[in-house]
């Protein structure tokens, strides 16, 4: 059993409302404003909060998906989900359709969006006046998740805290609430459940699922109850143990009956240990192949560089090791079955993070449907 403890960089960077609980534990606030039609109007040209998206800008997909290209041989090609910035001729290719989900019928801004080319393409919504030609401004609903957490654990039980590709993908659905809204959505990794607790605004159902490792469970359920004013009350939300290692085959039978329904897989920050990578390609792969209304699975991560002597260069190995596992998994019967894109992540933030330029949000849906 790992001895070495672990403290996510997210409580470095951001001023969290947080108090001590005295059993170990802390309970944070972290605070988002709502998206309002205007963002879902103009697809992310204008950023919620500025801060950490400045820095992602600096740093472009087409950056980040060259990275993860260079990794891969020619069929291990990462996909860019729309394509930004520098290569404006080819956005707007919508990839969604490509995956089949054509009752989609709206652009799914966050997906595709590119502020470069939108900003040609869409006209920017009118400044409103009021009756004496005053401006009137928007005011944006504001609200907050509560969270009880750790901050810091054993490698083993990182899920007892909170990281921050959880904060990105919160950000994605609530960007595609469209998307998202009365579906049926399966998280794997959930940890403390923010992202869940977000999906459970929009979506019918959401099944939260993780190990139960020191008390995790218990906290997750904690969680959810904590913010179930949040939730949209015709959501039902559940938490599960889903254990990576554990073949499908050997679900429950009342889990394998809850998962029939669920059309979108979320995971975040679960590629940080080639082992635990591997069990979690291997119940994708499942879940890809069990689930019958499966559409998506979006899995945001932070590539976590490393300078080698080795590579005598900066390599992010445990994704990487994603990609190619990934890859062998896919093409073991000759053709690749699944797509896997890099979705550009130039959509506003609603949470305040530093949105730093190695998260990734990834999606994998099937080649051909
Ligand atoms: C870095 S934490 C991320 C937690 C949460 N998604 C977040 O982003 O804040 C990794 C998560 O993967 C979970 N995990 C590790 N091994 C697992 C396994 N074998 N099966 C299911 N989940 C596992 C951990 O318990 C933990 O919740």
């Amino acid at each position: 059993m790992s001895v070495l403890e672990v403290t996510s960089e997210l409580y470095n960077e951001a001023e969290f409302c947080s108090t001590d609980k005295g059993n170990g534990n802390s309970i944070s606030k972290f605070t988002f404003v709502y998206p309002n039609r205007r963002d879902a109007a103009t697809n992310g040209i204008q950023p919620v909060l500025t801060n950490g998206l400045d820095k992602q800008n600096g740093h472009s997909v087409a950056e980040s998906s060259s990275k993860a290209s260079s990794v891969n041989d020619p069929e291990e090609e990462v996909e860019e989900e729309g394509s930004c910035l520098e290569e404006e001729s080819l956005d707007w290719q919508y990839d969604e359709n490509l995956c089949g989900e054509e009752e989609d019928d709206y652009n799914e801004s966050g997906d595709e969006c590119c502020t470069a080319a939108l900003q040609k393409k869409l006209k920017q919504p009118p400044i409103k006046l009021d009756k004496d030609g005053d401006v009137v401004l928007e005011r944006r609903r504001k609200g907050a998740i509560e969270i009880e957490h750790r901050k810091s654990t054993r490698l083993d039980a990182v899920g007892l805290q909170i990281w921050r590709g959880a904060l990105l993908l919160g950000d994605y659905i609530m960007h595609n609430e469209r998307k998202f809204k009365n579906s049926h959505i399966l998280e794997l990794g959930s940890g403390v459940g923010l992202t869940s607790i977000v999906a459970s605004m929009y979506a019918r159902e959401v099944i939260c699922t993780d190990i139960d490792i020191e008390g995790l469970l218990d906290l997750l359920r904690d969680n959810v109850d904590r913010n179930a004013h949040l939730s949209n009350p015709h959501c039902r939300v559940q938490v599960s143990e889903l254990d990576f290692k554990v073949s499908y085959q050997d679900y429950p039978r009342d889990l394998k009956n809850k998962l029939q329904d669920v059309q979108y897989v979320i995971a975040a920050d679960v590629i940080y240990d080639d082992d635990i990578t591997e069990a979690f390609v291997r119940t994708m792969v499942s879940l890809l192949l069990e689930l019958p209304k499966l559409k998506a699975i979006y899995i945001a991560l932070e590539k976590r560089y490393v300078f080698t002597l080795e590579d005598m260069d900066s390599v992010a190995p445990c994704y990487d090791y994603f990609l190619r596992y990934f890859e062998k998994r896919n093409s073991r019967f000759g053709v690749n079955r699944w797509k896997l894109i890099n979705v550009c992540i130039d959509f506003p933030r609603y949470f305040d993070y530093d949105k730093v330029k190695d998260l990734v949000l990834l999606k994998v849906c099937h080649a051909r449907k």
